[in-house]
């Protein structure tokens, strides 16, 4: 009977601790905050066995260096704001998001995990982090592109790691293009007569 009652009063106990911690204000919200009991070890057990789980084994595209070349436009489109690029300081934004964005192109970066460990996250972003997933707006061999691209950051081609320090949307044009013509402004209209 006390054994019954303990184990009751041990179920509701524990939930409770829980609802009271995440309802009293007292949880980690804010990035600057630091982190839950248990959070990192959770997470990145979560996160881990998922990727464990889904990622994809083979790469069906090779790290040749023009698929290198189009990774690194790619990635100073859409990821060096947050994960960095050499000789660059971070960027506000990178320094604002928690968990801390880690830099890509800097010391081993991710250079140490599979290719497909880092397509899944491209692929699906990482949930309630600033990570997001790129399904949606890139296609499946621009996922694979910029993921060879971190895999191999460590041994880039010298045409990836210029396309990576030119600023994005820079093309070094050959001639200059002559000025057009700035057309005349509109006649400004007439104010008219209120009734
Ligand atoms: C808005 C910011 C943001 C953008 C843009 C972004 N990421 Fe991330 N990324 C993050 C954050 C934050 C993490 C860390 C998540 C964590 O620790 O759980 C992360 C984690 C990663 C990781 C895992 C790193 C590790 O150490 O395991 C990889 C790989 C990655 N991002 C690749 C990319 C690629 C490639 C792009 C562009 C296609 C990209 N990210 C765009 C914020 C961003």
């Amino acid at each position: 009977m006390k054994f019954l009652a303990g184990l009751i009063l041990g179920l509701l106990v524990v939930p409770l601790g829980v609802y009271l911690y995440f309802s009293s204000g007292s949880a980690p919200v804010a990035t600057t905050d630091s982190d839950m009991p248990f959070e990192h070890m959770l997470a990145h057990k979560a996160l881990a066995a998922r990727i464990t789980k889904d990622m994809p084994k083979t790469v069906p595209i090779q790290p040749t260096e023009a698929n290198l070349l189009a990774g690194a436009d790619l990635y100073k489109q859409h990821c060096a704001v947050c994960h960095g690029l050499p000789l660059t300081p971070k960027s506000a934004i990178a320094a604002g998001i928690y968990p801390h964005p880690p830099l890509l192109l800097e010391g081993k970066g991710v250079t140490d995990d599979e290719p497909g460990e880092s397509y899944w996250k491209i692929f699906n972003g990482i949930r309630l982090s600033g990570m997001p997933g790129f399904s949606k707006s890139l296609s499946e061999t621009q996922m694979w592109q910029v993921a060879l691209l971190v895999a191999n950051a460590d041994k880039l081609p010298p045409s990836a790691k210029t396309a990576l320090v030119t600023p994005a949307g820079v093309t070094v044009p050959t001639t200059l293009p002559s000025p057009s013509p700035v057309p005349p402004p509109p006649p400004f209209p007439s104010p008219s007569t209120p009734k």
